[in-house]
């Protein structure tokens, strides 16, 4: 199953797709990066072997959300 994580390369939300992968689930990520950088992905993948989808975006863009 799929689901969004908002932040999802920052600190906390890095930590929470390696262990949401870890149980099977399909995080998409949503962060603008204002405070993280796009290497995070590849140290997700490192450590899973699974690469999150991501999605380049501030959340609080009503569009990108629907
Ligand atoms: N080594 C450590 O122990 C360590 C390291 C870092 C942080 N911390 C702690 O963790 C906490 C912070 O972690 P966090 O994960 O909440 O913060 P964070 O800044 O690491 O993560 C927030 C993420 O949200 C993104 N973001 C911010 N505004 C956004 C917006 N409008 N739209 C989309 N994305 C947006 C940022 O780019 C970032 O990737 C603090 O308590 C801090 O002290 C601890």
């Amino acid at each position: 199953m799929k689901i969004l994580v908002t932040g999802g390369t920052g600190y906390i939300g890095s930590h929470t797709c390696v262990q949401l992968i870890e149980k099977d689930w399909q995080p998409v990520i949503i962060d603008s990066l204002v405070n993280s950088k796009i290497s995070v992905l590849d140290r997700i993948q490192k450590i899973t072997g699974t690469r999150p989808s991501f999605i380049q975006g501030d959340v609080r863009e009503g569009d990108l959300l629907k």
